[in-house]
Protein backbone atom coordinates (compact mmCIF):
# COMPACT_ATOMS: atom_id res chain seq x y z
CA UNK A 1 0.00 0.00 0.00
CA UNK A 2 1.57 3.44 -1.00
CA UNK A 3 0.66 5.79 1.89
CA UNK A 4 -0.29 9.44 0.50
CA UNK A 5 -0.52 12.30 2.09
CA UNK A 6 -4.56 11.87 2.41
CA UNK A 7 -4.16 8.34 3.91
CA UNK A 8 -1.16 9.70 6.93
CA UNK A 9 -3.93 12.44 7.09
CA UNK A 10 -6.42 9.83 8.02
CA UNK A 11 -4.10 8.09 10.20
CA UNK A 12 -3.20 10.68 11.97
CA UNK A 13 -6.98 11.58 12.57
CA UNK A 14 -7.62 7.65 13.61
CA UNK A 15 -5.09 7.46 15.85
CA UNK A 16 -5.73 11.14 17.71
CA UNK A 17 -9.63 10.04 18.25
CA UNK A 18 -8.39 6.76 19.64
CA UNK A 19 -6.35 8.66 22.02
CA UNK A 20 -9.21 10.94 22.51
CA UNK A 21 -11.76 8.20 23.76
CA UNK A 22 -9.09 6.46 26.42
CA UNK A 23 -7.48 9.70 27.83
CA UNK A 24 -7.83 9.57 31.24
CA UNK A 25 -7.38 13.44 31.42
CA UNK A 26 -6.57 16.65 33.33
CA UNK A 27 -8.99 16.00 36.77
CA UNK A 28 -9.52 17.55 40.15
CA UNK A 29 -6.56 17.21 42.00
CA UNK A 30 -3.79 17.87 39.26
CA UNK A 31 -1.74 20.72 38.59
CA UNK A 32 -2.90 22.70 35.14
CA UNK A 33 -0.05 22.12 32.79
CA UNK A 34 2.44 24.91 32.17
CA UNK A 35 1.41 26.08 28.75
CA UNK A 36 2.18 28.77 26.53
CA UNK A 37 -1.07 29.93 24.73
CA UNK A 38 -1.88 32.34 21.78
CA UNK A 39 -4.78 34.48 22.58
CA UNK A 40 -7.34 37.42 21.79
CA UNK A 41 -4.66 39.19 24.47
CA UNK A 42 -1.88 37.94 23.14
CA UNK A 43 0.57 35.33 24.53
CA UNK A 44 -0.22 33.78 27.78
CA UNK A 45 2.04 31.72 30.12
CA UNK A 46 -0.67 29.43 32.05
CA UNK A 47 0.82 29.34 35.30
CA UNK A 48 1.73 33.14 35.19
CA UNK A 49 -1.84 33.98 34.02
CA UNK A 50 -3.51 30.98 37.30
CA UNK A 51 -0.57 32.74 39.77
CA UNK A 52 -1.99 33.80 43.08
CA UNK A 53 -5.90 33.72 42.16
CA UNK A 54 -8.82 31.30 41.40
CA UNK A 55 -9.37 30.77 37.23
CA UNK A 56 -12.29 29.77 35.28
CA UNK A 57 -10.83 28.20 32.43
CA UNK A 58 -13.84 27.10 29.79
CA UNK A 59 -13.81 25.60 26.19
CA UNK A 60 -16.58 25.76 23.40
CA UNK A 61 -17.19 23.87 20.23
CA UNK A 62 -16.23 26.54 17.76
CA UNK A 63 -17.19 29.82 16.36
CA UNK A 64 -20.00 31.35 15.12
CA UNK A 65 -22.01 28.69 16.53
CA UNK A 66 -25.22 28.76 18.46
CA UNK A 67 -25.36 28.00 21.64
CA UNK A 68 -21.46 28.91 22.08
CA UNK A 69 -22.75 32.56 21.10
CA UNK A 70 -24.76 32.57 23.88
CA UNK A 71 -22.63 31.17 26.66
CA UNK A 72 -19.82 33.38 25.66
CA UNK A 73 -22.09 36.69 26.18
CA UNK A 74 -23.17 35.26 29.42
CA UNK A 75 -20.06 34.69 30.74
CA UNK A 76 -19.03 38.60 30.21
CA UNK A 77 -22.17 39.48 31.08
CA UNK A 78 -21.18 38.09 34.36
CA UNK A 79 -17.65 38.69 34.37
CA UNK A 80 -17.62 41.44 37.11
CA UNK A 81 -19.30 38.84 39.34
CA UNK A 82 -16.38 36.58 39.04
CA UNK A 83 -13.56 39.15 38.97
CA UNK A 84 -15.66 40.96 42.17
CA UNK A 85 -14.60 37.39 44.22
CA UNK A 86 -11.00 37.05 42.38
CA UNK A 87 -11.73 34.50 39.44
CA UNK A 88 -10.15 35.32 36.19
CA UNK A 89 -11.65 33.89 33.03
CA UNK A 90 -10.04 32.52 29.87
CA UNK A 91 -12.11 30.73 27.05
CA UNK A 92 -11.03 28.58 24.11
CA UNK A 93 -11.74 27.01 20.92
CA UNK A 94 -10.22 25.77 17.99
CA UNK A 95 -10.40 28.46 15.68
CA UNK A 96 -7.87 31.17 15.15
CA UNK A 97 -7.54 34.50 16.58
CA UNK A 98 -8.75 36.58 13.85
CA UNK A 99 -11.69 34.16 13.58
CA UNK A 100 -12.14 34.73 17.73
CA UNK A 101 -11.84 38.55 16.87
CA UNK A 102 -14.16 38.35 14.51
CA UNK A 103 -16.58 36.43 16.50
CA UNK A 104 -16.60 38.67 19.57
CA UNK A 105 -18.48 41.34 17.73
CA UNK A 106 -21.29 38.93 16.98
CA UNK A 107 -21.40 37.66 20.86
CA UNK A 108 -21.18 41.38 22.19
CA UNK A 109 -24.45 42.60 19.44
CA UNK A 110 -26.61 39.34 20.71
CA UNK A 111 -25.44 40.32 24.63
CA UNK A 112 -26.14 43.90 24.66
CA UNK A 113 -24.33 45.55 27.64
CA UNK A 114 -21.54 42.48 27.56
CA UNK A 115 -18.01 42.73 26.60
CA UNK A 116 -15.54 40.04 26.15
CA UNK A 117 -13.01 41.46 28.25
CA UNK A 118 -11.19 37.96 29.22
CA UNK A 119 -9.11 36.19 26.58
CA UNK A 120 -9.48 33.68 23.89
CA UNK A 121 -7.23 30.97 23.55
CA UNK A 122 -6.98 29.65 20.03
CA UNK A 123 -6.33 26.19 19.35
CA UNK A 124 -5.99 25.85 15.79
CA UNK A 125 -3.93 22.65 16.24
CA UNK A 126 -6.52 20.82 18.84
CA UNK A 127 -3.05 20.24 21.07
CA UNK A 128 -3.93 22.42 23.93
CA UNK A 129 -7.39 20.89 24.34
CA UNK A 130 -5.70 17.55 24.43
CA UNK A 131 -3.39 18.45 26.91
CA UNK A 132 -6.20 20.06 29.30
CA UNK A 133 -8.45 17.14 28.95
CA UNK A 134 -11.48 19.15 26.65
CA UNK A 135 -11.73 17.11 23.93
CA UNK A 136 -15.62 15.86 22.83
CA UNK A 137 -14.76 12.30 21.42
CA UNK A 138 -18.58 12.31 19.67
CA UNK A 139 -17.76 16.30 17.90
CA UNK A 140 -16.04 16.39 15.37
CA UNK A 141 -15.06 18.05 11.64
CA UNK A 142 -12.58 17.48 8.87
CA UNK A 143 -9.74 18.56 11.17
CA UNK A 144 -10.84 16.22 13.90
CA UNK A 145 -12.39 15.80 17.62
CA UNK A 146 -13.98 19.36 18.62
CA UNK A 147 -13.23 20.76 21.88
CA UNK A 148 -16.35 20.05 24.79
CA UNK A 149 -17.89 22.30 27.00
CA UNK A 150 -15.65 21.94 29.53
CA UNK A 151 -14.68 24.19 32.41
CA UNK A 152 -12.28 23.84 34.73
CA UNK A 153 -12.00 26.03 37.73
CA UNK A 154 -8.42 26.36 38.99
CA UNK A 155 -7.56 27.61 42.79
CA UNK A 156 -4.55 29.80 43.58
CA UNK A 157 -2.01 26.73 44.00
CA UNK A 158 -2.81 25.91 40.41
CA UNK A 159 -4.34 22.81 41.26
CA UNK A 160 -7.91 21.68 39.44
CA UNK A 161 -10.33 22.26 41.78
CA UNK A 162 -13.58 21.07 40.38
CA UNK A 163 -14.47 20.40 36.66
CA UNK A 164 -17.89 20.08 34.56
CA UNK A 165 -17.91 18.22 31.16
CA UNK A 166 -21.02 18.97 28.63
CA UNK A 167 -21.92 18.11 25.73
CA UNK A 168 -21.96 20.67 22.23
CA UNK A 169 -25.76 20.05 22.80
CA UNK A 170 -26.02 21.28 26.23
CA UNK A 171 -25.40 25.18 27.27
CA UNK A 172 -23.67 26.04 30.78
CA UNK A 173 -25.60 27.83 33.39
CA UNK A 174 -23.52 30.70 34.98
CA UNK A 175 -25.47 30.83 38.09
CA UNK A 176 -24.36 27.71 38.60
CA UNK A 177 -20.54 28.38 37.76
CA UNK A 178 -21.31 31.27 40.46
CA UNK A 179 -22.77 29.35 42.88
CA UNK A 180 -19.95 26.56 42.67
CA UNK A 181 -17.38 29.37 42.78
CA UNK A 182 -18.90 30.49 46.48
CA UNK A 183 -19.02 27.01 47.27
CA UNK A 184 -15.34 26.65 46.80
CA UNK A 185 -13.96 29.66 48.30
CA UNK A 186 -15.93 28.99 51.65
CA UNK A 187 -14.64 25.48 51.62
CA UNK A 188 -10.79 27.00 51.24
CA UNK A 189 -11.35 29.79 53.72
CA UNK A 190 -13.66 27.48 56.56
CA UNK A 191 -13.42 23.85 57.35
CA UNK A 192 -16.93 23.49 55.52
CA UNK A 193 -18.71 22.21 52.94
CA UNK A 194 -22.35 22.97 50.94
CA UNK A 195 -25.12 20.74 50.67
CA UNK A 196 -27.40 19.98 47.94
CA UNK A 197 -29.38 22.58 46.21
CA UNK A 198 -27.22 25.01 48.43
CA UNK A 199 -27.31 28.99 47.44
CA UNK A 200 -24.58 31.55 48.46
CA UNK A 201 -26.36 32.82 51.80
CA UNK A 202 -27.88 29.84 52.61
CA UNK A 203 -26.14 27.48 55.73
CA UNK A 204 -23.05 25.16 55.13
CA UNK A 205 -22.10 22.08 57.25
CA UNK A 206 -18.95 21.46 59.46
CA UNK A 207 -16.59 19.11 57.66
CA UNK A 208 -17.00 15.63 59.13
CA UNK A 209 -13.15 15.73 60.09
CA UNK A 210 -14.38 18.78 63.00
CA UNK A 211 -15.03 17.40 66.25
CA UNK A 212 -17.66 19.17 68.06
CA UNK A 213 -15.11 20.39 70.61
CA UNK A 214 -13.13 22.15 67.73
CA UNK A 215 -16.29 23.67 66.17
CA UNK A 216 -17.22 25.32 69.09
CA UNK A 217 -14.04 27.03 69.28
CA UNK A 218 -14.02 27.47 65.41
CA UNK A 219 -17.68 28.66 64.84
CA UNK A 220 -18.07 31.22 67.91
CA UNK A 221 -21.93 31.93 65.60
CA UNK A 222 -22.71 28.40 67.24
CA UNK A 223 -24.19 25.93 65.24
CA UNK A 224 -26.86 23.41 64.86
CA UNK A 225 -26.86 19.68 64.91
CA UNK A 226 -29.40 17.80 63.55
CA UNK A 227 -31.15 14.27 65.48
CA UNK A 228 -30.80 11.39 63.55
CA UNK A 229 -31.37 8.14 64.12
CA UNK A 230 -28.28 6.89 64.13
CA UNK A 231 -27.39 9.89 66.79
CA UNK A 232 -24.50 10.01 65.06
CA UNK A 233 -23.63 14.01 65.05
CA UNK A 234 -22.37 14.30 61.73
CA UNK A 235 -25.03 16.81 60.29
CA UNK A 236 -24.24 20.05 61.95
CA UNK A 237 -25.00 23.50 59.98
CA UNK A 238 -23.90 26.84 60.99
CA UNK A 239 -23.35 30.47 58.72
CA UNK A 240 -20.36 31.46 57.47
C1 LIG B 1 -23.46 25.28 19.40
O1 LIG B 1 -22.67 26.03 19.96
O2 LIG B 1 -24.61 25.61 19.24
C2 LIG B 1 -23.05 23.91 18.95
C3 LIG B 1 -21.73 23.65 18.57
C4 LIG B 1 -21.40 22.37 18.12
C5 LIG B 1 -22.36 21.37 18.05
C6 LIG B 1 -23.67 21.63 18.48
C7 LIG B 1 -24.01 22.91 18.91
Amino acid sequence: MTLTPLLIHECHLKIWELSAKKMPGLTIGDTIPDLQVETTHGRINLHHFCADGWTILFSHPGDFTPVCTTELGKMAQYSKEFYQRGVKLLGLSCDDLQSHNEWIKDIEAYTPGAKVNYPIIADRNREIIKQLNMVDPDEKDSDGNLPSRALHIVGPDMKIKLSFLYPATTGRNMDEVLRVIESLQKASKFKVATPANWKPGDPVVISPGVTNEQAKEMFNQGFETVDLPSKKEYLRFTKV
